[in-house]
């Protein structure tokens, strides 16, 4: 092969870094199944959303000032007079809204397909360790805006330690580095949010695919795509991720930022759930506002807390809500992975938890009034029941034959264009331009009212079906 100067820098790098093995083993010729659906998405989104909040905090923090008189200030500086400043920290906000969206979806998914299961049980924890490590990084950047909701929400929190026996007053105090939260808490947080904690992220993001890659991702039927491979040793049922899943993904990527700028441009503060409305008032540590709430994407977990009556056992259901998820792989009992092919009693235990999880999301944003506490204790019951009786309902259930190959069911994209075409119809327009040489007339496209009606039937139908 003819040698240019770029070839031969190339075979220079080659000759001593991996690259193309790299490529290789985890793009060109990692097999992935070819059934991955919509919900295999949100993993790249992740990453996605990850990489924006990097790059437009660095640039955040270029006028950002983590002092305790300034930090209202510079926020209200860089919205106002930093060139596209408003655009870097609404892309940031609304970037940390997005983020618990993604990995919400990101975890059902797995609870869905049962992709915590063996031999994905690492997988699962540093998918934990990172949903943990991404509160703490959301509950210090919350802090740093110093508004009235940043700095009472920390205030809030940090006591919570102190009902821990024995060590807990002292424990907070370690914490926020003085009696109340102020501006030594305000520098260690600023210090984690910014270093610390986005470089555990980053170690456990490569850590989490390691692990995936070693043992090869799941898919909608949970079977093993290794079991049945060609001469090559490549599986039947498996694709190169490069080009067909970065292709896929990068549609998904499109769809997504759809949504994302849409939020940004029109609407940042989200009704006051992306940025509560009370944070544009500068911290007052003498005036505490009326209803304290933290952002929605905590409000399931203080929704449990508050629904205990006692303090410091809140506190442990709080941490026991996250922990029983560190222990899913062990409750399960079930060798059946995907809800396809499990019994009735798991279809309807994961929609009883999807929905508590989202009542207690609601409750937890609203005052505790005491019938809302009652609710709360209902939905906090069958949060924990999801779990805790898993060991018990799993063992039980009636399963349907797993299928040894993928099925060939048709994923949502591929099937968009036909269904765009059934819901919609050609019509003419009505009026006729003349343009002297020649006359057109137009036709575009309507919604069809019959198409929708038979769309939304079959898909009414399909519902039902995967719930008996
Ligand atoms: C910063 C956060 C995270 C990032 C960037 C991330 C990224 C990814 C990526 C790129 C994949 C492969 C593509 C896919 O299957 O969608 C994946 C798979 C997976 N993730 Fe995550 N993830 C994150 C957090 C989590 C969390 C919090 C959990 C759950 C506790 C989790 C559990 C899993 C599991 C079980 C798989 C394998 C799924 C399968 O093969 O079916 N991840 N993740």
């Amino acid at each position: 092969m003819k040698t240019n100067w770029f070839t031969s820098s190339g075979n220079w790098i080659l000759d001593r870094f991996p690259l193309t093995k790299l490529w290789n083993d985890h793009m060109a010729h990692y097999y992935a199944p070819k059934n991955f659906n919509f919900w295999y998405f949100f993993g790249s989104l992740a990453l996605l959303v990850l990489v924006n909040q990097f790059v437009t905090g660095i640039l955040l923090t270029m006028n950002y000032k983590p002092d305790a008189k300034l930090a209202f200030d510079s926020v209200e500086y860089i919205m106002r007079d930093v060139h596209w400043g408003w655009l870097i920290r609404y892309m940031h906000s609304t970037g940390a809204s997005a983020f618990f969206i993604v990995i919400y979806l990101h975890m059902f998914r797995g609870l869905m397909y049962g992709s915590f299961k063996q031999p994905r049980e690492l997988v699962w924890i540093f998918g934990m360790l990172l949903f943990v490590a991404l509160m703490a990084e959301a509950f210090m950047g919350y802090l740093l805006p110093w508004g009235q909701m940043s700095y009472w929400g920390a205030q809030v929190i940090i006591s919570l330690f102190s009902a821990i026996p024995v060590i807990g007053d002292e424990l907070s105090l370690w914490v926020r580095g003085d009696y109340v939260v102020s501006d030594a808490t305000l520098n260690r947080f600023f210090a984690f949010h910014v270093i610390s904690v986005p470089l555990v992220l980053v170690m456990l993001v490569f850590l989490h695919i390691v692990a995936l890659h070693e043992v090869g991702s799941n898919n909608p039927d949970g079977i093993d795509i290794k079991k049945y491979k060609n001469e090559q040793g490549v599986p039947l049922d498996g694709i190169p991720f490069h080009p067909y899943y970065t292709v896929k993904d990068i549609a998904g990527v499109g769809v997504f930022l759809i949504f994302f700028a849409t939020v940004i441009f029109y609407m940042p503060e989200m009704g006051g759930y992306f940025l509560e409305h009370a944070n544009f008032i500068p911290a007052d540590p003498l005036k505490t506002p009326e209803h304290i709430a933290p952002v929605w994407y905590f409000t399931p977990f203080y929704a449990i807390l508050r629904a205990i009556p006692d303090k410091f056992a809140g506190v442990i259901g709080m941490g026991g809500a996250i922990v029983v998820l560190f222990l899913l792989p062990w409750l399960d009992r079930n060798p059946v992975r995907s809800i396809r092919y499990r019994g009735g009693i798991y279809k309807k235990a994961l929609l009883m938890f999807a929905i508590s999880f989202l009542v207690l999301g609601y409750l937890g944003t609203q005052p505790a009034t005491p019938s809302a506490t009652i609710v709360a204790r209902i939905f906090t019951a069958i949060y924990f029941g999801f779990f805790l009786l898993m060991p018990i309902y799993t063992r039980w259930e009636k399963t349907k034959p797993v299928p040894t190959r993928t099925t060939e069911h048709h994923s949502i994209d591929e099937q968009l264009p036909a269904l765009l075409e059934e819901i919609t119809e050609l019509k003419p327009a009505t009026s006729e331009i003349d343009h002297g040489v020649f006359r057109s007339s137009f036709f575009s496209r309507r919604p069809s009212p019959t198409g929708i009606r038979h769309v939304l039937t079959r898909f009414a139908k399909k519902l039902v079906e995967s719930l008996d």
